[in-house]
């Protein structure tokens, strides 16, 4: 049996401590109730026993000529022969010498407990400690008193007693641990569902599944249900509003298309130059943000959300290939990590994000653009990628990521780059860092390490 994964506040503590609780209250009920019984019995055994000697012992007494108290012959237990053995006998006559067992080598009893014809018992000083002692008074042929006293050491009892509640308290023990450990097994079994209910949700996160999957007991059945149908309805409002996103954007650009002509019809009248110039600016304004809006619907739509691991460099393999041939004359140069790392972010955004820096980098660069993957931190992965292009002044830097900035009309661009670059970092949690370089610039982003147990998806 496996003992089941314990943390403050979970409802296998609050399981194992009702167990717990159960199992020390019912141990201890047993072993009171056990105990009790058994003393009685005991006890009852030995009262029984004693005053079955004392009548056997006043059967076997007489007197002889002389009147002195003799045994018939020895009584049948033989442990009222064995010195001090914790049995005892004394047969007493006023005026005569006093008949002891042969187990009394010293000592003697207390005769007064023999007072009536009746059987009497108290607890005396014994010759080996406090005794049980029974006794009855007995008249001899001629009306002679005859005393006779058995006793039976106290501790004798106690002994059994204690020997009794030892072996109790193993038996106990052992069943204490046994009811404990399937009760431990018991938890386990109960909650495994939780356990696979957790699995299941790591594996909805990590986008291997699009669903909670598997069998689950009626008490969390409906829940699992509920949440399979909020899921569902979810990525279906996410994908409607996305395709509402794109029809809208698209639906704008004809006549925006038309807005432009006219703008550079206006433009054409010299009157009226200053006018259209404006309405152009505008119109390329919003074409941009479509265009921009657009992208973004598009990059979202191919990423499996929140919670999906990417690794790194393989990620940024296939990106970099695809630079070398865009850009055949700058130089491309991956260093990284010996061993691959996994990164909590999707593998699209992340592809998507190093080939908009990558790009920019390689239209800007001299010769070289390097990309560099490295672990700061055992909870965080750096990517930084720098060229030795111009680089950017830092008022530069500083508007660059607004959309449809553009600083350099001399290279192809739309100017988006930037924009969706530091948006893809928000969604992933994190901030693009872009500062000049020794030469050129480099753009870095710290992205949060994944966890290297969960199955990487890219
Ligand atoms: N690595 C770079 N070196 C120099 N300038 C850059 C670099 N990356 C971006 N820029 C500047 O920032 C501007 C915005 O970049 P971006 O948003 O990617 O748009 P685009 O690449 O379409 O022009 C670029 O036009 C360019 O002037
Ligand atoms: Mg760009």
């Amino acid at each position: 049996m496996s003992v089941p994964h314990i943390s403050t506040g979970s409802l296998r503590l609050r399981f194992l401590l009702a167990v717990m609780l159960w199992v020390v209250l019912g141990v201890a009920g047993i072993w009171f109730t056990a105990n009790r019984v058994f003393e009685k019995h005991i006890e009852l055994m030995y009262h029984e026993e004693l005053e079955v000697h004392v009548r056997e012992l006043a059967r076997l007494t007489e007197l002889d000529n002389d009147g002195r108290p003799q045994l018939q012959r020895p009584l049948s237990d033989p442990r009222y022969e064995e010195p001090l053995s914790g049995f005892y006998w004394q047969v007493t006559v006023p005026g005569q010498p006093t008949l002891r067992s042969d187990s009394m080598t010293r000592g003697q009893l207390d005769e007064s407990v023999a007072h009536s014809p009746g059987i009497a018992h108290a607890v005396e000083a014994g010759p080996t400690g406090p005794a049980i002692t029974y006794g009855l008074l007995e008249r001899g042929p001629a009306g002679q008193t005859i005393h006779i006293v058995i006793a039976t050491d106290q501790s004798e009892l106690d002994e059994d007693i204690a020997s009794f509640t030892g072996e109790l308290a193993v038996w106990l023990a052992v069943l204490a641990l046994l009811l404990l450990a399937t009760g431990l097994a018991i938890i386990s079994f109960g909650l495994s569902p939780l356990n696979r209910l957790g699995q299941a949700i790591a594996r909805l996160r990590t986008a291997q599944a699009q669903r909670l999957e598997g069998r689950y007991p009626s008490e969390i059945a409906p829940l699992v249900t509920d949440l399979n149908e909020y899921i569902r309805q979810n990525s279906e409002i996410v994908a409607r509003s996305r395709v509402q996103a794109g029809n809208l954007a698209h639906s704008l650009r004809t006549p925006l298309a038309i807005l432009t002509d006219e703008a550079e019809g206006i433009m054409q009248n010299a009157q009226s130059a200053a006018s259209g110039r404006v309405l152009l600016d505008q119109v390329e304004k919003m074409r941009q943000q479509i265009d921009y809006q657009l992208a973004r619907v598009r990059s979202a739509a191919g990423a499996s959300g929140p919670g999906s691991r990417s690794m790194l460099p393989e990620v940024a393999i296939p990106v970099i290939n695809a630079m070398r041939r865009l850009h055949p004359e700058k130089q491309f140069v991956l260093t990284g990590p010996d061993a691959p790392i996994v990164v909590a972010a999707d593998p699209v955004n992340l592809a998507e994000l190093l080939s908009i820096l990558l790009d920019n980098a390689g239209k800007w660069a001299a010769q070289m653009v390097q990309l560099e993957v490295s672990r700061p931190a055992a909870d965080r992965v750096r990517i930084e990628i720098s060229d030795d292009g111009p680089g950017m002044s830092e008022d530069q830097i500083a508007k660059a990521c607004e959309i449809g900035t553009r600083f350099d009309h001399t290279k192809p661009g739309s100017g988006l780059g930037l924009a969706m670059a530091r948006d893809i970092c928000g969604d992933i949690g994190t901030q693009l860092v872009l500062r000049p370089g020794a030469e050129g610039l480099i753009a870095s982003a710290e992205l949060p390490a994944g966890d290297t147990s969960a199955q990487p998806g890219g």
